[in-house]
């Protein structure tokens, strides 16, 4: 049979979205020809600043001599806080986080002054100059502290559902404990950096790597004492962000800009690594205890946690991290009776901040230590415990509705657990590490199997917007701004398919410029894994304006109507006649036809009541599930990644190659935070973990020779950006695998019989710490 192959079925085929593509900026990484903020050619005149950091944890500044940083070699200029023109204050949510602090200390590595240099080196140098003495206070370093001493940077968060305390007293089985996890540094390759640049009638660009280029303009604004239509925020790109440069980009951008502004010169602020490390905050560790009634077959009947974080000495983003720590204590389990606490413990440290997850990676993990217990102390294998634990399928009411009242629709954890179950042979490989325990008394292997499920949205419910420009220039090419930042997990590149998959051009034919605060206003951070989502959303909208007004064009030109023009493979199909996009273009421009657009998107449907922290905050969720095997020297504490299987729900991934790569960068970032990489801050309050020397991040050798990932076959019931799924942060939750694994080959050390008291991040000496932990409690048996 033949069919006529129709314009119509040929422009079904035809797709520039789902399909591999190569990162748009790979070819200039890998050259060393991508622009990052330093690569940038600097102006004559331009100036370098360095920050002067306190050396106290909490203390009162008493006096202050800057006398020698004034003289030291090429120094133009020192401020401290009563030189800023505007209002001393960075902080994104409550304005608790000064620029620069006068009297008042309340973390090792808060900044006290700006010193501006001809060079970068002499900047530094003379920032090491000041004599300060201080009056020192007491200090909280830990959330343990924090929470004993009621020291909080915002009041405690609680949402309860059900009878909690009703349900824990006659429930048949109870596990109750602790749980310590660390927090994490962001470890972006490049560093915080921005380069001010005054213009005329207080102007000022600043050339900025962060995720949040509008807050950078507001806070540059306020800084000054200027509008908002004075600054301009420009990021082609960042060295990665990972929630680090969501809000506290915005530091080192007020302070190259204060500098800029009283010195009408351009001032670059280039953080190096330590002075990175010791000034900005990481990922919030995390300190519970917990409560759990279960019933014979390990089904949860009750569930209490109090989570408190470290947030640091300031709020920045440290509530809404919180909330989403709240809103994913669930994870992929139903709890029908709940009691969920948190609260942000202030404390003499860096401000914590968003890193990948944003508090989701923490909730979770709580509930997935909980199961364990749960399974070893039925002498069940925990993947049961979780299958048995799992929200209902989608068609079954009742086991679907989450602790803060959202029914969930999309639930796939079923099938993508038993495909993954299949496909990494879990079962099997189970008793085989079972019999090789048996046969080896000092090398352990540990098998886990870990689920996932994450809400993707903001959960602040106005950020949720996205804009974007599309410009169709006479020749036919095409240039897309939006307001997303990229940060190296493909934006651009995913946001230039949508545009070229709306007009039915291939890839080559659009490009996409920087983020610039001048093209699209009042964006949000790049954030919240709904960066593609959202602005992928608002270029479509821009393209499809365009895309109309070419129809309508091309239908008063060769007849037919505008609903049957097809747009694909460069041309444009109307009536008939096939006609080359560059050739259209072309008229329609003489015929004075608009050939640009903007756009604009909202995340409809959601809502959020933070007082009772119910509501609908998520526009869906993403799935996913990990095994993990290891093995373990029960000697050094020593470990290896021998396997690891991945499979994530992309829905209809609209670009499978760089959604593989998030998988597989979350997966091994994600370990490094629950395994290697330690903060540790001395006893006089300093983070003494300031450098790569002394913070172990993953390296190409831990990770595993086998590593399968793979992308769940699956389309997203919400009519997101053609039915795609957010990729950037759920992934991180995937090596929950690697530390239970961990925590299993421990475990066998005692035959399965005793709980290793294993605390985040699992580093050697707190693996051996855990062995030794169940010897002796095998020992006392
Ligand atoms: N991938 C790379 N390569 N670099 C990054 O900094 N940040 C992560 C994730 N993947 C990051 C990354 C974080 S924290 C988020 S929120 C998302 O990317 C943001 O991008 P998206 O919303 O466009 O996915
Ligand atoms: N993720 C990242 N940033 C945010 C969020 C979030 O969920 N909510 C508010 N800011
Ligand atoms: Mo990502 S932590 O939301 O920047």
């Amino acid at each position: 049979m033949n069919h006529p192959v129709t314009p119509e079925l040929q422009a079904a085929t035809w797709a520039a979205v789902g399909k591999p593509s190569p990162h748009e900026s790979a070819q200039l990484h890998v050259l060393g020809q991508a622009t990052y903020t330093d690569d940038i050619a600097e102006l004559q005149g331009t100036l370098h600043a360095a920050l002067g950091l306190s050396q106290k944890p909490h203390a009162r500044i008493t006096a202050m001599d800057l006398s020698a940083v004034r003289g030291s070699q090429g120094v133009v200029a020192v401020y401290t806080a009563q030189d800023i023109p505007g209002t001393n204050d960075c902080g994104p949510i409550i304005h608790d986080d000064p620029i620069l602090t006068a009297e008042l200390v309340q973390y090792v590595g808060q900044p006290i002054f700006i010193v501006v240099a001809d060079t970068h080196d002499h900047a530094r140098r003379a920032a090491r100059l000041a004599q300060v003495s201080y009056e020192e206070l007491p200090a909280i370093m830990t959330p343990q502290a924090a929470k004993a001493a009621q020291s909080y940077v915002l009041p405690p968060m609680q949402l309860t559902r059900g009878n909690y305390q009703a349900a824990f007293e006659t429930a048949p089985h109870v596990v109750k404990g602790q749980l310590y996890v660390g927090g994490q540094e962001q470890f972006y390759l490049e560093g915080q950096i921005s380069y001010a640049i005054p213009k005329e009638a207080q102007g000022m660009l600043v050339l900025c790597s962060t995720q949040h280029p509008s807050e950078m303009q507001h806070v540059v604004a306020h800084a000054l004492g200027v509008h908002s239509h004075n600054i301009t925020v420009e990021c082609r790109r960042m060295g990665g962000g990972f929630g680090g440069k969501e809000s506290q980009s915005a530091l080192w951008a007020a302070a190259a800009s204060i500098a800029a502004a009283k010195l009408k010169r351009p001032v670059k602020l280039r953080a190096d690594r330590d002075d990175d490390m010791l000034v900005t905050g990481k990922r919030h560790c995390f300190y519970y205890e917990y409560e759990v009634g279960y019933d014979d077959d390990g089904k949860i009947l009750a569930a209490k946690v109090d989570m408190t974080t470290r947030a640091g000495y300031s709020a920045d983003l440290s509530g809404p991290v919180a909330t989403r720590a709240v809103c994913h204590f669930d994870n992929t389990y139903y709890l029908s009776d709940v009691d969920i606490r948190a609260a942000c413990g202030k404390t003499n440290t860096q401000s914590n901040t968003a890193f990948r997850g944003f508090g989701g990676p923490q909730g979770a993990i709580a509930i997935e230590y909980v199961i364990d217990e749960i399974a070893r102390h039925l002498q069940r294998d925990a993947l049961d415990i979780r299958l048995l634990n799992f929200y209902g399928r989608n068609d079954v009411e009742g086991r679907n509705v989450t602790p803060y009242g959202q029914t969930i629709v999309d639930n796939v954890i079923h099938e993508l657990v038993a495909e993954l179950e299949v496909s990494s042979d879990y079962r099997t490989r189970r008793r085989a590490i079972d019999a090789y325990n048996e046969a080896s008394p000092i090398l352990k292997k540990g098998l886990a199997f870990t689920p996932l499920k994450f809400g993707i949205a903001f959960n602040v419910t106005h950020l949720n917007q996205a804009g974007a420009l599309v410009h169709v220039y006479v020749d036919g090419s095409v240039l897309v701004n939006h307001g997303g930042t990229e940060m190296g997990q493909g934006i651009n590149t995913k946001v230039m398919q949508v545009v070229a998959h709306e007009l039915g051009l291939d890839l080559e034919r659009v490009r996409a410029t920087a983020t610039d605060t001048s093209k699209v206003a009042n964006t949000s951070a790049t954030a919240a894994s709904t960066g593609a989502d959202l602005n992928g959303k608002a270029a479509q909208d821009a393209a499809r304006q365009i895309r109309e007004r070419l129809a309508d064009y091309a239908v008063k030109l060769y007849g037919g109507e505008a609903a049957c023009v097809r747009f694909f493979d460069n041309h444009i199909h109307v009536n008939g006649h096939v006609v080359p996009f560059a050739e259209l273009v072309q008229k329609a421009y003489l015929a004075r036809v608009q050939l640009w657009s903007d756009g604009f998107y909202a995340t409809p449907g959601l809502s959020w009541d933070a007082k009772t922290m119910t509501g609908h905050p998520f526009s869906y969720y993403a799935y996913g599930a990990a095994v993990a095997e290891v093995v373990v020297d029960t000697l050094t504490g020593e470990w290896k990644l021998l396997r690891a299987d991945a499979l994530y729900d992309a829905g209809e991934s609209l670009n499978p190659a760089i959604d593989l790569g998030q998988v597989e960068g979350a997966f091994i970032q994600g370990m490094g935070w629950l395994t290697t990489e330690q903060l540790w801050w001395n006893a006089a309050g300093k983070l003494m973990t300031h450098a790569p020397s002394t913070y172990k991040i993953p390296g190409i050798s831990d990770c595993p020779e086998d590593f399968r990932v793979k992308l769940f076959q699956n389309r997203n019931v919400e009519d997101s950006i053609h039915r795609s799924k957010a990729v950037g942060e759920p992934p991180l939750l995937l090596p929950f695998s690697v530390f239970f694994a961990i925590r299993d080959a421990i475990s066998s050390v005692g035959h399965h019989a005793v709980q290793p008291p294993l605390n985040a991040p699992a580093t050697s000496e707190e693996i051996l710490k855990a062995v030794m932990a169940v010897q002796a409690a095998g020992v006392a048996a």
